[in-house]
Order: C-alpha cells, then sequence, then structure tokens
C-alpha cells in the first residue's frame, strides 16, 4: 500500500517508514522537522536501499496537505505527526490543542477528500489515566490525564472514534503505545530528543555519554517492589512492527479498532539502571529526587488483543533496548 506516514521523520515514524520498506510498502513522509531532522530519512535510505518521499509541510496546512494527496493518492495514513511533551504541554495548553487536534481535523478531512478514509493513530497509555487495574486491557475504562498532551491524545481517541460512527466507511486503528525506547539495530536511527530528555531512556543515555551528570530518580516511595515507578517499556521496532501489522486491519475493511502496544512487562527505574549498567557495562549515578507531579506507580499493559487480532508480539527484551538504545546514543553523540 502507499501509506502517508505523518511525522515520519521523527523517533518512532523512522522507525516504521524502515518496517514499511521492509514489508513491501510505499511510505510518503510528511514531516514539519519542529522535533526532527530530515537527516534521519537518510539514514533509513542507508538502512533500506530505498529513497524515501518527503515533504516538509505541516499537517495544519490543509492546502498543502491537498496538494500532496493529489499527486500521491495513498491508500492509508499513519498518523505520527504532534508535539509530544508532557510538561511544556502544560505551560503551552494552546499550542498542543492547535498542534495535536486542529492538525488532526485538518489532516482527516483531506484523507477524505481525497477517498483514503484509513488512518491508523499514534495514542498513547496516558489515556488510562491512573490506570483502574494493570495489566491494562483495552477494557480498561479511561482515566483523567494529568496534562493537555495526554488530553489531546483522549480527545483524538473520541473524535475518530465519533467520525468512524458516523461514516463506517473509515477504517480507525487507534493503538496506544506504551513506553518506546531502543533504535534500529544499526545504530543509524533512534531517540534525538531536543534539549534535556523527559523520558528517562534518553536521559539514560546522555548520562552514559557524558553529556549529563547524573540520573534523578522521581521519588523512590511509591507502592511498587523498590519504590520507584514501574512502567511498560517496548522496543522501537516491536512498535514499528506493530503498525505493519495493523495495516491488515485497513485491509478488513474492520472499522473501528483499539489495541495496546507493550510487552506485559513493568520494570521500575531502577530496574531500568540495572539493567542498562549491565548491558552497557557503563555505570550510571543516579539520586533520588521528589516524585514528579503527574506521574502514577505503576502502568503496564496486556498486549493479549494485539496478540490474538493482529499476530503481533514484541521480540525484543531489555538487554537488547538497553544496548540498542545505548548504540544509538553512542555512534551519535550530538544527535544527528
Ligand atoms: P517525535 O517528536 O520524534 O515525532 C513526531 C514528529 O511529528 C516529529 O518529527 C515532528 O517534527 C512532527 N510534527 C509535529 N507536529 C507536526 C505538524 N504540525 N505537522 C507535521 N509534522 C509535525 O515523537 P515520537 O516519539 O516519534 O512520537 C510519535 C507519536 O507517537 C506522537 O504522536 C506521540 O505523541 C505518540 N506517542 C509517543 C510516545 C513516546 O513515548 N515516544 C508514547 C505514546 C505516544
Ligand atoms: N523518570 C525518572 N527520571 C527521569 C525521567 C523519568 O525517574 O529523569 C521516571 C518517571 O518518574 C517514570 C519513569 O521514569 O516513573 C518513566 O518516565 P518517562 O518520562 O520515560 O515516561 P512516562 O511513563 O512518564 O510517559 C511516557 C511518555 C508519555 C506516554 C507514556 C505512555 O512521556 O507521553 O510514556 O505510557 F504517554
Amino acid at each position: 500500500m502507499k501509506i502517508l506516514v505523518t511525522g515520519g521523520a521523527g523517533f518512532i515514524g523512522s522507525h516504521t517508514v524502515v518496517e514499511l520498506i521492509n514489508a513491501g510498502h510505499e511510505p510518503v513522509v510528511i514531516d514539519n522537522l519542529s522535533n526532527a531532522s530530515a537527516e534521519s530519512l537518510n539514514r533509513v535510505k542507508k538502512i533500506t536501499g530505498k529513497d524515501v518521499t518527503f515533504y516538509k509541510a505541516d499537517i495544519r496546512d490543509g492546502a498543502a496537505l491537498s496538494d500532496i494527496l493529489d499527486k500521491e493518492k495513498v491508500d492509508a495514513c499513519i498518523h505520527f505527526a504532534g508535539l509530544k511533551a508532557v510538561g511544556e504541554s502544560v505551560a503551552k495548553p494552546w499550542e498542543y490543542y492547535d498542534n495535536n487536534i486542529a492538525g488532526t481535523l485538518t489532516l482527516v478531512d483531506a484523507l477524505k477528500k481525497h477517498g483514503a478514509k484509513n488512518i491508523i493513530f499514534s495514542s498513547s497509555a496516558t489515556v488510562y489515566g491512573d490506570p483502574a487495574f494493570v495489566p491494562i486491557t483495552e477494557e480498561c475504562p479511561k482515566g483523567s490525564c494529568t496534562n493537555p498532551y495526554g488530553w489531546t491524545k483522549s480527545m483524538l481517541e473520541q473524535i475518530l472514534s465519533d467520525i468512524q460512527k458516523a461514516d463506517p466507511s473509515w477504517n480507525v486503528i487507534l493503538l496506544r503505545y506504551f513506553n518506546p525506547i531502543g533504535a534500529h539495530k544499526s545504530g543509524l536511527i533512534g531517540e534525538n530528543p531536543n534539549g534535556i530528555p523527559n523520558n528517562l531512556m534518553p536521559y539514560i543515555t546522555q548520562v552514559a555519554v557524558g553529556k549529563r551528570e547524573k540520573l534523578t530518580v522521581f521519588g523512590n516511595d511509591y507502592d511498587t517492589h523498590d519504590g520507584t515507578g514501574v512502567r511498560d517499556y517496548i522496543h522501537v521496532v516491536d512498535l514499528a512492527k506493530g503498525h505493519v501489522l495493523a495495516l491488515k486491519k485497513i485491509e478488513e475493511n474492520a472499522g473501528l479498532k483499539i489495541y495496546n502496544l507493550g510487552t506485559g512487562v513493568g520494570y521500575s527505574v531502577l530496574d531500568i539502571v540495572k539493567n542498562f549498567e549491565e548491558a552497557t557495562g557503563v555505570k550510571i549515578p543516579y539520586v533520588i529526587g521528589e516524585r514528579r507531579p503527574g506521574d502514577i506507580a505503576t502502568c503496564y499493559a496486556s498486549a493479549k488483543k494485539a496478540e490474538e487480532e493482529l499476530g503481533w508480539k514484541a521480540e525484543y527484551g531489555i538487554k537488547e533496548m538497553c544496548e540498542d538504545s545505548w548504540r544509538f546514543q553512542k555512534n551519535n553523540p550530538a544527535g544527528y
């Protein structure tokens, strides 16, 4: 299939472009490069040997989208484009609602006008809030989000579901990611955050490479096995493959589908530090700090539904996630 990949120059997008090419699909990337470098797509070419069609465009620009879709005649869209920094979203709610929600509405309108009523949307475990139970199944009620970023994901799930309900010729696949880490085995593409990383693994790799002095562990008084927060870390290549398999549901005209993409295993912050040190041989100095506002104690998936319905299962364990995150950081100490 010919697939419009919004945000395809970013972390998860670039890995998905590789897997789409590997599976024989034809990706067409649009990205405004607000949080990415086009270099990621040059690296994709090195990995796959294929040129990637790329348009520098903003999903809020309906005229640009229309021109691109007139030309490219895509079958479906995998929609990664969006702002994703939780803390920043608290300070800049308008920018988050504008970029993520207005952007998605403009995108959906353009897809509809071009007869490509098929979308796979990057949602997040954040929609479960402080989950009612773990492991979290797709039936777990959605919770209250603690920041505008989370609300954009929750609201966009609702918006896309309503659109599909009103017009069942849409296929809408909502993929709820848990915590993506790792990088492509080549060490050529990976996570490349701007400024001080918000997320645990890029912070750890920047400590390891000497860019940051030490990790601050946000609280060790949670109700978990060692008091630090527990999350379901998933290798980005596994996550990328989940998108390729989700295209099957579009081919089957499955309508609205929701899947968790996680491993089903929870690791604490200190488990991650220990696994990283064992996998790489690099020591990570850390201090225990205050809890981070809005954080929850425990979040991990039941990934059974994706296994049963998509035939998808995470293949990589925590050791490879740590090794691969480190390889990209070590090979690219200053990013792309
Ligand atoms: P990323 O920032 O690396 O990728 C997002 C890409 O979208 C970037 O390349 C950015 O330049 C682009 N973009 C942003 N706004 C745009 C716009 N208006 N028009 C065109 N391009 C735009 O982030 P990622 O980690 O690859 O995340 C991809 C998606 O997955 C996002 O929607 C994110 O919210 C979601 N998600 C990420 C995580 C995570 O922990 N990484 C977890 C759950 C969900
Ligand atoms: N943590 C630290 N120190 C740090 C960074 C993080 O101790 O410097 C801890 C956090 O407190 C948490 C764990 O590491 O316990 C993971 O934190 P991340 O920021 O890496 O990830 P979150 O689970 O908070 O959130 C991430 C994304 C969200 C997404 C969610 C999906 O940032 O956008 O995963 O589960 F919704």
